[in-house]
């Protein structure tokens, strides 16, 4: 029996098809050794084209659920997914706050198909005070447009984003560019590159090669294998390495659930 397993916490958005949301966080992380946790934030009615509705719970039930769940456990890292409104913001300040967990905050601010998975009062409070909590924030282009206020329209606005942001956070951010194949200076349409900086500062960047797959979730997949990666002790440039490479793994191990439409197994 093995006894030093490690557990992450995640408080995200249930997904049925489990493409995405708390049960793609449970697959993922399960699947690099590491026990997740898992708080619902928000139920969200979803299938392969897209999510159709949302239902957030209020805190006192999902506050109910960590305090009951995280009683009797310490856990180091843990990540947040879609979280509804300002009631799945302030459950996760108290995981930060009153359970001490590094959080890496997966700023999920709408679905691939559009769908807001967030209030607009929701969205502010994650700015005020959630996101200078952070361990981890992990914007993709469009979520760092809207939390640096800067437009993203060529690779150098990506760098001066993620400065502001960081600046902000005092934390690590990641820009992930899974978006926006078009904008000049990221090459060309066959690359996707993911950029790490730290308390205002650009450390690095990683290309892979855009794979072409209908999918969602790979913001989750990411978000969850970086958590994975920091509770088993990986250093934060190197979680974020190996959590972009497994992505891009994971991307490629899709399977066809109906014509044109995959999921991600990973
Ligand atoms: N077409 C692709 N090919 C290869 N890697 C990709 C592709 N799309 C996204 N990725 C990778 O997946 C990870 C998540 O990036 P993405 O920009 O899709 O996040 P996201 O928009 O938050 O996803 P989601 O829509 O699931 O919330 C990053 O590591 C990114 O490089
Ligand atoms: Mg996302």
């Amino acid at each position: 029996m093995k006894s030093n397993i490690n557990l992450c916490v995640s408080i995200a958005g249930s997904d049925p098809t489990s493409g995405a949301g708390i049960q793609q966080d449970i697959k993922t992380m399960s699947k690099l050794g590491v026990i997740c946790i898992s708080i619902i934030s928000c139920i969200t009615y979803q299938n392969e084209k897209g999510v159709f509705g949302i239902y957030p719970l209020p805190f006192e039930v999902i506050s109910k659920q960590i305090d009951i769940a995280l009683k009797n456990i310490k856990i180091k890292f843990g990540k947040t997914g879609a979280l509804g409104n300002e009631d799945g913001v302030k459950a996760a300040i108290k995981i930060i706050e009153k359970y001490g967990v590094n959080l890496v905050v997966d700023s999920v601010l709408q679905s691939k198909n559009g769908f807001p998975l967030i209030s607009k009062e929701g969205f502010e409070l994650m700015k005020k005070k959630l996101i200078p909590l952070s361990f981890f924030l992990t914007p993709n282009l469009n979520e760092a447009e809207k939390i640096s206020e800067i437009k993203i329209e060529k690779k150098d606005d990506i760098l001066k984003a993620g400065e502001k942001i960081s600046k902000i956070s005092k934390s690590f951010v990641i820009i992930k560019g899974g978006h926006k194949p078009e904008i000049p200076g990221l090459k060309n349409t066959e690359i996707v590159e993911d950029f790490l900086f730290f308390n205002g500062q650009f450390i690095k960047s990683l290309k892979k090669k855009r794979l072409d797959f209908q999918v969602h979730g790979t913001g989750c997949i990411f978000s969850a294998a970086l958590t994975a990666f920091l509770a088993r002790g990986f250093k934060p440039e190197i979680a974020f390495t190996k959590a972009s490479q497994w992505t891009q793994k994971a991307i490629e191990r899709s399977v066809q659930i109906t014509k044109g439409s995959f999921n991600i197994f990973p």
